[in-house]
């Protein structure tokens, strides 16, 4: 989702709006982790992040995107929500693994009622502690949203698998992300350590729908291409991960011929 930078829009206060000093709905004082600039939620942050939506609407619409994926993954604000080692609300959006969850789905309905549930899927990665995000039961976590989104309509969930484990010195998906797609009605795309063939092998199996490619697609500009035809992949370098430049190692991987 884009962010909310129209000056005409309020910005959404969401999870680092602290509440008040000294209100009764807080557990501990405010803390700011590791210069991210989050602090404890506050009531007063959620429902005014959804004027995010309406944000979203415009700019997809205007840009002639399909849909919109709802980033619900890798320690961004949503997922601050989700797991219990950040999130330490203690009234509707905090505590419970249904009251964690709460300001996701409300995020969901939002954008669903803007741009219709054909065109909307989200990104989780229950398994994941970036960013210090973690939760003490991500089984329950995934499994408990993917049984609740069949409820609002949405096309697709997009989940990333836990880290790859090494096995006889080889890099192995974990692939553990069976049950949260026998759970969800909808379509399931699994993200994470996947190339061409691992990929082939797992739609085939009909453990997921579809996989999603991060690293082979950054380095492939032209990846269904390559994957079509066979060609070789560029490698892609880990050292022009996360830079600020938005040339060198982004958008500057060769096409074939
Ligand atoms: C340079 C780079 C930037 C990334 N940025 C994001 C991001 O902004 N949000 C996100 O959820 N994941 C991000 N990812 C993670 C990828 O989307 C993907 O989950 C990860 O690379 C694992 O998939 P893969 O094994 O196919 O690469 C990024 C990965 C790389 C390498």
């Amino acid at each position: 989702m884009p962010p909310c930078t129209t000056p005409s829009a309020p910005p959404p206060a969401a999870c680092s709006s602290p509440r008040p000093q000294g209100s009764p709905t807080r557990r501990r004082a405010t803390t700011t982790r590791r210069g991210s600039g989050r602090r404890s939620t506050s009531r007063r942050g959620s429902p005014s992040s959804l004027l995010c939506t309406r944000k979203a609407r415009c700019s997809s619409a205007r840009s002639g995107f399909d849909g919109v994926e709802i980033h619900g993954a890798n320690g961004y604000i949503i997922e601050q929500f989700l797991k219990d080692s950040a999130n330490d609300r203690i009234d509707e959006y905090g505590g419970s693994l249904e009251n964690r969850c709460r300001f996701a789905l409300e995020v969901v309905d939002a954008v669903v009622k803007e741009v219709g549930g054909h065109r909307v899927g989200i990104r989780l990665s229950p398994f994941t502690d970036y960013m210090d995000c973690h939760d003490s039961d991500p089984h329950s976590l995934a499994l408990y949203l993917s049984t609740k989104l069949n409820d609002h309509g949405i096309l697709y969930i997009h989940m990333i698998e836990p880290r790859m484990a090494i096995v006889d010195g080889r890099r192995v998906v974990p692939k553990r992300l069976l049950p949260y797609r026998e759970a969800f009605k909808g379509t399931f795309i699994a993200n994470g350590g996947y190339d061409r063939e691992e990929g082939g092998k797992v739609v085939t199996e009909g453990y997921t729908d579809l996989v999603a490619f991060g690293r082979l697609f950054l380095a492939n500009p032209d990846l269904p291409k390559r994957f079509e035809v066979g060609a070789e992949l560029n490698k892609y370098d880990r050292m022009t991960f996360y830079t600020s430049d938005p040339v060198v190692g982004y958008t500057d991987y060769p096409f074939l011929e």
